[in-house]
């Protein structure tokens, strides 16, 4: 059976994904196609075109097609919650119950007329809808390879009104506990922020969690903010996750929180270069965030924690390293999967995977990301006569030892191969690599790559050999997802990408999944006794990763970067 997921014009990060006889065979994200980040608004055209030329499949040859948003009905708690909520707004209050989720319609007709054009036909193919956090649990749960009763959390801004799940799986089926609604959404108080510290909601979340270990978060209580008592959980919307009237608005910006807000905390961050005292916000949010969601967790599903030891996290809060890393740091949480396209890219893939085991096919375990389109070497060589640039290449037989060796020597490299990733995280098919150990190399990377934002996190990709050894656990990291708290001996060893509170968001890296990365990091082990590399993605600033290798000549070129390798071709300037 195939059955495609699809987004549709998903307001951020629209996706598909392909899962033919209970495998998933192919995902992508649209923004790497259209080189729009985030591909807002955007149908997955190119993504779901990719995933049937992938698999090798025709349009007619589509037997499911998922999508992830459904309508909620008058009797669901969740409109009248809304409506309750946002009183203060009554013209989008009375919408909530009179028309509910009436773009969601709009969306849905625009999927079946896009099936339509590509061929794959809205009549005949069985069109399935999934609500959007049994999506983003689907994701997570489906793919995980769990077996047993197994704790299943999803958390984000929200999907058509709830904006958090709290449930369990067992058998293959997903069972819900509890679920938020809007406005009490960690997804949007943390964006809220975001957009308050100087950063793109939806988009800058990373770079609060990159910012928060440099402030105080003792220093401003920011507690007033979400009220909880044992299981419940409320956002205050007379300071944020406020919409309308009551939105603070300034430099033609409307911001998700109030002008009551401002007054207590002052204005927004407008410059990059103003530090104080925003960074002690950032600390103080990020403990909130994770205060919360810790104790929603344990409230909802600990028992079940503590009875199986396991848990499956998505939805764009899972991505929140930090929070992972105190999470397994619970004794009785022994397997945590996160779903490493936990943002809304993934729910292309859940709404698939919950329509595929619904209809009776077992899902196989996700084993890794790389789900994109590849280029040979060949079309790598075809891509560099049509570039403008005219590059000069030299066809190696070696190329991760010869990668290793230009690491070694000092100089920092874009290192493109085989399918790209699947989810926000370069690893290892379109990354920039540097020697971990030269003091200095990330902000030579940020200066080479010009613009490149402060407080991106720079990460290591590590041997499964020597992962124990730095990290001091055993708990698998294939994606990062999980910070974890380097070891004292490696801290000097590796310092550039050993955050300032000593973790490290690693990527384990084994030779089944990335042989040829794992050859280049074993090579770079030989020269500098570390079997680790520093990896960052292969854009510039506001662009997305790259995908073609035109994508990557064009990013190479934009920027001081020296050398390039594409699959088995070095690129040199000079
Ligand atoms: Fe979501």
């Amino acid at each position: 059976m195939n059955v495609l997921g699809t987004t549709g014009p998903a307001l951020h990060d629209a996706s598909a994904a392909l899962f033919v006889d209970g495998e998933l065979v192919a995902a992508a994200e649209e923004e790497r196609f259209i080189r729009v980040k985030h591909a807002k608004r955007r149908q997955p055209v190119n993504a779901i075109k990719f995933c049937l030329a992938q698999a090798g499949i025709r349009p007619r040859d589509v037997d499911v097609v998922a999508y992830p948003y459904v309508d909620i009905g008058l009797a669901s708690p969740a409109r009248w919650y809304y409506a309750h909520r946002h009183w203060y707004e009554p013209a989008r209050a009375l919408r909530a119950i009179f028309d509910g989720n009436r773009k969601g319609h709009r969306k849905r007709d625009s999927v079946l007329e896009l099936l339509d054009e590509l061929g794959i036909g809205s009549r005949r193919v069985r069109f399935m809808r999934v609500e959007h956090h049994l999506a983003h649990a689907s994701s997570a749960y489906h793919l995980s390879g769990f077996e047993g009763k197994t704790a299943i959390v999803s958390l984000d801004g929200k999907g058509e009104y709830a904006t958090s799940f709290f449930g369990y799986g067992e058998n293959g089926r997903i069972h819900r506990i509890k679920e938020f609604y809007d406005p009490d959404s960690l997804g949007w108080f943390y964006g809220a922020l975001t957009e308050y510290l100087g950063f793109e909601i939806q988009d800058g979340e990373y770079k609060v969690m990159g910012m928060a270990p440099y402030g105080d978060p003792t220093k401003y209580d920011l507690s007033r903010l979400i009220r909880r008592d044992g299981g419940s959980f409320t956002v205050n919307t007379r300071l944020i996750n406020v919409i309308g009237r009551r939105c603070y608005r300034a430099n033609g910006k409307e911001y998700s929180v109030s002008p009551e807000f401002v007054r207590w905390l002052g204005p927004a961050r407008d410059s990059d270069d103003i530090d104080e005292p925003y960074i002690h916000y950032a600390a103080s949010a990020q403990r909130l965030l994770e205060d919360t969601a810790l104790a929603l967790i344990d409230h909802y599903v600990g028992d079940i924690i503590r009875e199986t030891g396991r848990l499956c996290f998505a939805g764009g809060v899972a991505l929140n390293v930090k929070l992972n890393q105190r999470l397994l740091a619970w004794p009785h949480l022994k397997e945590l999967f996160v779903q490493p396209a936990a943002g809304d890219a993934g729910t292309s893939l859940g709404a698939a995977s919950y329509a595929a085991t619904s209809l009776g096919e077992a899902v196989r375990k996700m084993e890794h990301v790389y789900l994109g389109p590849s280029f040979s070497t060949d079309e790598c060589i075809a891509a560099c006569r049509k570039h403008p640039r005219q590059p000069a290449w030299t066809r190696l037989d070696d190329a991760p030892g010869r990668a290793a060796q230009i690491l070694a020597d000092g100089q920092p490299l874009a290192w493109f191969q085989g399918r790209m990733e699947f989810g926000p995280r370069a690893l290892g098919n379109r990354s920039i690599l540097g020697d971990p150990a030269r003091v200095g190399m990330a902000d030579r990377i940020n200066a080479e790559i010009k613009y490149r934002e402060r407080w991106r996190p720079f990460c290591p990709s590590v041997l499964d050999t020597v992962a124990r050894d730095l990290v001091q656990s055993d708990h698998p990291a294939q994606y990062m997802t999980i910070a974890f708290d380097v070891a004292e001996r490696w801290k000097t060893r590796i310092p550039e990408v050993v955050h300032k509170d000593g973790s490290a968001r690693v990527q384990v890296v084994s030779e089944a999944t990335n042989p040829r990365f794992y050859r280049l990091i074993g090579e770079l082990e030989r020269h500098t006794g570390n079997g680790v590399v520093l990896n960052t993605s292969m854009n510039r600033r506001g662009e997305p990763i790259v995908c073609t290798p035109t994508d990557a000549l064009d990013m190479f070129y934009g920027s001081d970067l020296q050398c390039l390798i594409m699959e088995d071709l070095l690129i040199a300037k000079g």
